[in-house]
């Protein structure tokens, strides 16, 4: 497209002919107010804004949105949204009820719920208390809820913990690849540099790597920071740590001076039973910072996460604060708080579940954990082993979680998943922007969260037809 076209459209239909002619000297009045019409600024070159709004990262998610928008009659396995059949719209009203008795049985007086719940308010946040209690029942993690920060989801977690972690360039950010695209989209809009460290092929980085990396990146001349990873059933990868793997990554990264950022969504969500310790349970030297989110776990509507983060951080004249206060500092320059609703909602719900949210999704688990079965189950009856092993196609089996990974014989990008949903009525996401330096670009993700059987079921079958008919 030309530059032309482009700017008549910014312009909002000006004249062509007034543009060509020079200055209009007389310009159109607007008939409502009689304020003179002034032609709007010339169009940003996207050149001059940001970096990051030319990196096609940033638009990965538009594209699924839009592509879902454009066939809605299609088995979608793109979004990792969880099912909507758990949401019933009266339960807001149920949890926000709840928080309020609890504020009441805690003596607050009705001015003071007032203030809690219509103001400004604490930019750590309101319910710190019950989600430390929440994260004891849970995960067996005793940290204090003066550590903890309340953010707007997990993203904001990760855009403060990686502001407040990386001083300068020099700093670099370890990713496991494929990487969660919203942290590789949050260190780039922060002009951070991540370096990927592969993944194994189902249990997530090899704690060796994550050394090599660290030691190639500091011969390079960089201060390796931190090791982003999720542990427990990975987006997009559907890989889990071993309990071993796990400890021995918090020995290298303890050995390599790094810090590991932990983020854990979907850890709830197990199809094969086990012990999976979360790393923060693990960790004895408080080198884990660690992300929450209760988009799964409760409902993404309510936006709120938060993050763990019991490091001290030692300021001029030796004083201490906790890494949670310094994460607050930047938040103050952010969202200023995570809204008061927001942790209301998700309180009440905390509280009528007793503080243990893990009980209160064993049916979210159970279902997500069919889905992955039907899933599995599916796609071995569409490709027995001969025939995929003809086609070089292959899967991982994810012991849990939403994600699992189809490595087909073809490239699996944007066009080829048009085509697919065009053709074959069935949608999934394509794997090479998960791999921040390249590759994947035969490997599309399937995500089972928000489907039913029936729908899997159907889904698989037209995938199985389409990937036959590209695999010709
Ligand atoms: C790896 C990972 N982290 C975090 C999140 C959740 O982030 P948020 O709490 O901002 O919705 C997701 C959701 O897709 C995710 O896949």
């Amino acid at each position: 497209m030309t530059a032309a076209p482009a700017r008549d459209t910014a312009r909002g239909g000006a004249s062509a002919t007034a543009r060509d002619d020079g200055p209009n000297p007389v310009p159109p009045v607007a008939p409502t107010t009689g304020a003179p019409v002034l032609p709007p600024v010339a169009p940003i070159p996207i050149a001059d804004l940001h970096g990051s709004l030319a990196d096609p990262l940033l638009d990965a998610m538009t594209f699924l949105n839009e592509v879902t928008e454009r066939y809605p009659d299609a088995v979608s396995f793109a979004p990792g949204r969880p099912y909507e059949g758990f949401f019933e719209p009266e339960q807001v009203h149920e949890h926000l009820d709840a928080y309020l008795a609890h504020l009441a049985e805690r003596g607050l007086s009705r001015a003071a719920v007032r203030t809690a719940l219509f103001q400004y308010g604490p930019t750590k946040g309101i319910i710190t208390d019950l989600v430390a209690r929440t994260l004891a029942n849970d995960e067996g993690l005793d940290v204090p809820a003066e550590s903890l920060v309340l953010t707007v989801g997990a993203q904001e977690g990760m855009l403060l913990v990686l502001r407040a972690l990386c001083a300068d360039q020099d700093d670099v950010l370890l990713v496991s690849s494929p990487c969660y695209v919203g942290v590789t989209g949050a260190a780039r809009l922060l002009g951070l540099s991540t370096v990927p460290v592969p993944e194994g092929p189902d249990h997530g980085p090899d704690p060796e790597a994550v050394a090599a990396a660290a030691r190639e990146a500091r011969a390079a001349g960089r201060r390796p920071r931190a090791l982003y990873v999720v542990p427990d059933f990975a987006n997009p990868s559907g890989a889990s740590m071993p309990t071993p793997a796990r400890i021995r990554l918090l020995d290298v990264a303890a050995a390599e001076g790094l810090l590991v950022v932990e983020d854990n969504p979907y850890g709830f969500f197990t199809r094969e039973p086990g012990a999976r310790p979360t790393l923060k349970a693990l960790d004895r030297r408080r080198q884990v910072v660690y992300l929450g989110s209760f988009a799964k776990t409760c409902f993404p509507g309510a936006r709120l996460g938060y993050v763990v983060a019991d490091q001290q951080v030692a300021g001029p004249g030796g004083r201490l604060s906790l890494l949670a206060d310094e994460l607050a500092r930047l938040k103050s320059m952010t969202t200023v708080n995570t809204p008061a609703l927001s942790q209301a909602v998700i309180g009440g719900m905390l509280l009528r579940n007793d503080c243990r949210l893990r009980r209160a999704n064993a049916p979210a688990t159970a279902f997500y954990a069919a889905n992955l079965e039907t899933l599995l189950r599916e796609l071995e009856r569409h490709f027995p082993a001969p025939e995929r092993a003809r086609l070089g196609l292959d899967w991982n089996r994810p012991e849990g979680g939403f994600f699992a990974v189809l490595t087909v014989p073809f490239t699996a990008d944007e066009a080829a998943m048009e085509r697919c949903a065009r053709g074959y009525g069935v949608l999934w996401t394509p794997m090479a922007p998960f791999y921040p330096a390249g590759g994947g670009e035969r490997r599309l993700r399937l995500s089972i969260s928000s489907l039913t059987e029936p729908e899997i079921v159907a889904g698989v079958a037209g995938l199985a037809r389409f990937v036959r008919d590209e695999a010709r």
